[in-house]
């Protein structure tokens, strides 16, 4: 999946992963669950995440391979956020090659910049599930607790306004070249990413079923 910060990626990566029975494997949610288990990766990335940057491609690419070779991978999986520069995606083909995969299809997640910003400011993740609530077009039933799980329900450190800017700049002049990088290749899907979740479930799905 591509799309900008914001644009409902791991949204709709937990409905589609689940869907498709096939693991949603987040770079993001990774990066994050080092942060919180104070591991030497964790520490790493945590500076970078926190200025709204990419962590170097090393660490990065060094954690993907790992994650794509184990058990659960094996029958597919949905990529989100990763790969987020053009030598990411080409270090993910020689992964892919080495692993005998191939990339079935890139779904593009289209939201205008005000709409993101407006998706971002609000949103609420829970630490236990990863669920992102949102104050306005999500809000939970109970305060600060999530309706999936019960978890605690905070703000994500890197949603605060000036870390907000950065992240959009830094999805223009890097991750954004990917979508020209994909379409070379043929495999891009481009879906509408505005309206009701579930709208954009079922625009993926046919997007996906479509695939040659
Ligand atoms: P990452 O976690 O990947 O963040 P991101 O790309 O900025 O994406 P987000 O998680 O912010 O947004 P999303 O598109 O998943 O939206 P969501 O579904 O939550 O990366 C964080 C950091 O880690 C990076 O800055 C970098 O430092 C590092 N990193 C990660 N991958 C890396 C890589 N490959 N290389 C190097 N560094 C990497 O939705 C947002 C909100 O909108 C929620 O509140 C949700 O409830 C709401 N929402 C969703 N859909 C809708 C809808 N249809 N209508 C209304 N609201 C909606
Ligand atoms: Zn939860």
């Amino acid at each position: 999946m591509v799309g900008p910060p914001g644009a409902g990626k791991g949204t709709q990566a937990q409905i589609l992963a689940s869907e498709l029975s096939i693991p949603k494997v987040s770079t993001g949610d990774i990066f994050r669950a080092n942060v919180s288990g104070g591991t030497d990766l964790g520490k790493q990335a945590k500076a970078y995440m926190d200025r709204g940057e990419l962590v170097p491609d090393e660490i990065t690419n060094e954690m993907v391979r790992d994650r794509l070779a184990q058990e659960d991978a094996q029958g597919g999986f949905l990529l989100d956020g990763f790969p987020r520069n053009v030598a990411q995606a080409e270090t993910l083909n020689k992964i892919l090659n080495d692993l005998n995969e191939r990339l079935d299809a890139v779904l593009e997640l289209a939201v205008d910049q005000e709409e993101v910003v407006r998706r971002l400011a609000g949103r609420r993740s829970c630490r236990s599930c990863g669920h992102a609530h949102h104050v306005e077009y999500d809000p939970p039933e109970v305060d600060g607790v999530c309706d999936n799980c019960g978890g605690e329900l905070f703000q994500r450190e890197d949603d605060r306004e000036e870390t907000i800017r950065r992240r959009l700049e830094v999805y223009d002049e890097q991750t954004a070249p990917l979508v020209a990088f994909y379409r070379n290749e043929g495999i891009l899907k481009t879906i509408d990413a505005t309206g009701a979740v579930e709208d954009i479930t079922a625009r993926a799905v046919d997007a996906l079923r479509d695939r040659s």
